[in-house]
């Protein structure tokens, strides 16, 4: 199981120390892009998530929960170990959004809302690095986790197969349902409140590696 420590829930005013204080115990930063048009809520773009990289080490997955990801993927600075995960429900055709995506040069990923069937990204599995499973409705972080997310996480998982697919899942992650996920396919966990609410970022986040073994 590898962690990635969702930013929206850390202080803005002050991300890189947010960042830097989880980055021990990062596979990933998770960055959650909003615009306020996919999701009734706006986050940060390009410039700001451009600049956070001064000084941090660990790759970025970059969740893009906008309507337009060909036209803004572009705009992010990435390096080969970076993800870019796009909406399948986003107004882009996830085909040309997922070409599109790899011509960057990062590993790509797709997420869909918890309404959309899991079947919908099956086509793409041949394609992409990731599919992030979002287990709240993609908008804020502190939600509370939808339990249907484990019987689609062992769904994709068998339809995964031998593909070299890796299985994210975002929302309402915490110690009493982490340990679920990860059995039922998960190897990425993306949490936010679960990890920045506590001031001790590093035991929360020690936590939920021993609540998921
Ligand atoms: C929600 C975001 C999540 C969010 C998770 O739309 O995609 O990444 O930050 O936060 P928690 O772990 O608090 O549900
Ligand atoms: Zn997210």
């Amino acid at each position: 199981m590898k962690l990635a420590p969702s930013i929206l829930s850390a202080d803005f005013g002050n991300l890189r120390a947010e960042a830097r204080q989880v980055e021990p115990l990062a596979e990933y930063f998770h960055i959650d892009v909003m615009d306020g048009h996919f999701v009734p809520n706006l986050t940060i773009g390009p410039p700001v998530v451009n600049s956070l990289r001064v000084g941090l080490e660990k790759p970025f997955d970059i969740h893009l929960m906008i309507d337009y990801p060909v036209q803004y993927a572009p705009r992010f600075t990435v390096t080969a170990q970076d993800i870019i995960t796009f909406h399948i429900e986003s107004k882009d055709e996830p085909f040309r959004t997922n070409d599109q995506i790899r011509e960057l040069g990062c590993k790509v990923g797709i997420s869909l809302r918890p309404i959309t069937p899991i079947t919908a990204v099956f086509p793409y599995l041949d394609l992409v690095d990731l599919v992030l499973v979002m287990s709240v409705e993609p908008g804020f972080g502190g939600q509370a986790f939808m339990l249907e997310a484990v019987e689609r996480i062992g769904k994709l998982k068998e339809e995964i197969g031998e593909r070299k697919v890796m299985i994210s899942v975002d929302g309402g992650i915490n110690d009493t349902n982490v340990k679920d996920v990860v059995d039922a396919g998960a190897e990425l966990i993306v949490a936010g409140s679960a990890i920045f609410k506590h001031s001790d970022r590093i035991a929360a986040m020690r936590a939920l590696i021993a609540a998921a073994s």
